[in-house]
């Protein structure tokens, strides 16, 4: 039997970083342009640190690589290089994680950030007819104050903003002082999202939904070690983004044939498949669908249950929704 164009199925991509989409040959012509200098020969030496083996090692690089974007036209012109690249992939409604905190310590204006990402949204709107919008992400490495602040500075903006979420490094970092910052985020109109349960364990995860109130959870590929989150995951029907190849990058899991994926399709997760930072682990959504067809032996039903549940877990109307799911039956539909 043939198999379906993975790249035709209607779809959302929930868990995808601005600053993870910043391909190197991006990093070193903003380089130029804004003066920074980089600690990397060139485009080949800075892809040769592209292996990882956590995550802390893969934020140090993404960090770094921050400091080129300056300028609204900058973040535009990221934004806008992933929307076009995502638009050839079948994805349909984008809500993209961005990281202020990495921008404004560096002195850059926050609204600049919010604009130029605004900008590409408003394009990608209009050139292919992508809804969705703007995570903002704080980092669970620095102070809750500092988070507080960040969310502070833009609620006046928060019309803007699709949700609050958290990233940043995980173990050792609890989320329970964060609660302040998301019940205003909350008080703000915000959905709320966290990263938890990539390298943490289960516990990270019980955190994110209990003292955060998270609606969606971002990874929590670990909480299959645990059976009663497993059960609560399915009963509050929490969405988790999951980001197959993103895990074998940063050795989250050893192989991606032994990814649970099709573990939590069978439990009843609503599971979805996200890129993460597609520029630095080798793949973009469509390369995740793909591998997760090859290496997990997905039919095509299971990859348009994965669609079904990026477009019933994102932050978009029921119309939208209803529009999308729609495509996604037609999909599945069509004679092979
Ligand atoms: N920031 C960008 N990518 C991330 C990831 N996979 N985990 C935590 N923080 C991140
Ligand atoms: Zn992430």
């Amino acid at each position: 039997m043939t198999k379906r164009d993975t790249r035709t199925l209607p779809k959302a991509e929930l868990h995808v970083h601005a600053e993870g989409t910043l391909e190197p040959e991006m990093v070193f012509a903003l380089a130029a342009k804004n003066g920074v200098a980089l600690p990397y020969a060139d485009i080949d030496d800075l892809r040769s640190r592209y292996s990882f083996s956590n995550l802390q090692e893969f934020l140090d690089l993404y960090y770094a690589c921050t400091a080129v974007l300056v300028t609204r036209d900058d973040f535009r012109d990221l934004a806008a290089a992933y929307l076009e690249r995502a638009a050839h992939d079948g994805v349909r409604h984008v809500e993209l994680f961005f990281d202020p905190q990495a921008h404004t310590a560096r002195g850059v204006a926050i609204d600049d950030v919010l604009d130029g990402l605004l900008d590409a949204f408003r394009q990608a709107e209009a050139d292919h007819g992508i809804t969705g919008g703007l995570i903002l992400c704080v980092m669970r490495h620095l102070p809750a104050d500092d988070a507080m602040a960040t969310l502070e500075s833009v609620a006046h903006r928060a019309g803007d903003l699709l949700a609050i979420g958290m990233d940043s490094s995980e173990v050792g970092f609890p989320a329970a002082p964060f609660g302040a910052v998301y019940a205003r985020a909350q008080e703000l109109g915000l959905h709320a999202v966290a990263h938890a349960g990539e390298e943490g364990d289960p516990s990270y995860v019980w955190s994110a939904l209990d003292d955060l109130r998270v609606q969606r959870v971002d990874h929590g590929i670990r909480s299959l070690e645990d059976p009663a989150l497993v059960e609560r995951l399915v009963a509050d029907g929490i969405t988790l983004t999951v980001c197959p190849l993103s895990n074998v990058r940063l050795a989250v899991t050893p192989d991606l044939a032994d990814h649970p994926l099709p573990r939590m399709l069978e439990l009843g997760v609503l599971a979805t498949v996200n890129s993460d930072d597609p520029a630095y682990f080798g793949g973009y959504i469509d390369d995740n669908f793909r591998a997760v067809r090859t290496s997990l032996g997905l039919d095509d039903a299971a990859l348009a249950s994965l669609a079904r549940n990026s477009i019933t877990g994102a932050f978009a109307s029921a119309d939208r929704k209803a529009e999308l799911l729609a495509g996604v039956d037609a999909w599945l539909d069509a004679p092979q």
